[in-house]
């Protein structure tokens, strides 16, 4: 068994896994890449170091400097295990309908952790972007903004998009993924189309997102939703849109409900982001009655214990 200098070294060349049980479809071949195998337990472990590494070659990151970041959670992770195995300290802001696990979990890693308000326009001075910009303004500072951070898309360009390519022996008719940043969807779209542009791209997105309307060019219709980790009020720069054939609008409940699903017949935890790629890749599936579909599911549900996985909550929500 190889060793790891540390635990940068253990990040990426996560394990794929065909979903028998969930898939009605016989013809498709349904492959789920496991980004909670990430040591950081998601997918963002990938970017964290990504964005740390490339500005330390732009000289944009000094010994000591401090971290901020607007993150939903699991980036915050990320930067979290680059920052410690590289000498930086963190700050993060977060909206506040996000996990308290989340929250926690941050500061577990010795991070400093600022909630905004969720409902709040992105140019409020309250909201969780605003609040990370001032900060950055305040302290000797790096912003790696994971929605701007070309580093981002590259991560997957580089390393998932081959991964993925490599585990399927390039025999796959599409790829699923939620869509937050579209780093993921983007880097491992553009690596996939340059290898066999016939391969389909698919992204999901909660209703309320302004996502799938500014894809297909309809009214904007933007509004709160439960889904955790996906879907925008702004378009990110790492989103390309040029990469992706076709946007899913998925729904809270469904969404949520496919993630216990997921649990209870693969045996696979995952929160409603993962559950939402995965609406999407069934309806993907029906749609193409057979070949290889790969979906990505992005983090563990054990950090969504409180929700996911509460029926309290879901009543309370209504999402039961
Ligand atoms: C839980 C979860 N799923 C999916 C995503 C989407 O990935 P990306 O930002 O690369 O589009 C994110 C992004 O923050 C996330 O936190």
């Amino acid at each position: 068994m190889r060793v790891a200098e540390n635990l940068l070294g253990l990040i990426g060349r996560t394990p794929m896994v065909t979903l028998n049980r969930i898939n009605p479809v016989k013809g498709v071949r349904l492959l789920a890449k496991l980004e909670y195998f990430n040591p950081g337990g998601s997918v963002k472990d990938r970017i964290g170091i990504a964005m740390v590494e490339a500005a330390e070659r732009a000289g944009k990151l000094k010994p000591g400097d401090w971290i901020v970041e607007p993150t939903s959670g699991n980036t915050g992770v990320g930067l979290c295990i680059a920052a410690i195995l590289k000498g930086y300290r963190v700050v993060f802001t977060m909206p506040d309908k996000v996990s308290p696990e989340k929250i926690d979990l941050l500061k577990a890693y010795g991070a400093e952790v600022v909630v905004c308000p969720t409902a709040v326009a992105p140019e409020d001075p309250e909201s969780y972007y605003s609040v990370a910009k001032k900060i950055a303004q305040e302290r000797p500072a790096f912003l790696p903004n994971q929605y701007e951070n070309s580093a981002n898309t590259e991560a997957h360009y580089r390393a998932t998009g081959p991964e993925i390519w490599e585990q399927t022996d390039g025999k796959l008719e599409a790829f699923i993924a939620g869509v937050g940043t579209g780093g993921t969807i983007s880097g491992i779209g553009r690596f996939l189309k340059e290898k066999n542009a016939q391969i389909k791209i698919i992204g999901a997105d909660p209703e309320g997102s302004m996502i799938y309307t500014e894809f297909y060019k309809l009214p904007r219709n933007v509004h709160t939703y439960l889904i955790e980790g996906i879907g925008e009020d702004i378009i990110p720069g790492t989103l390309d849109f040029k990469v992706i054939d076709e946007i899913v609008r998925v729904y809270d409940k469904e969404s949520y409900a496919m993630a216990r699903e997921l649990a209870q017949k693969e045996a696979i935890l995952t929160g409603s982001s993962g559950g939402a790629a995965l609406v999407a890749a069934l309806r993907c599936a029906e749609k193409i009655r057979r070949g290889t579909l790969v979906v990505l599911i992005p983090d563990t549900g054990r950090q969504y214990l409180s929700k996911v996985y509460s029926e309290r909550w879901l009543r309370e929500n209504g999402l039961v």
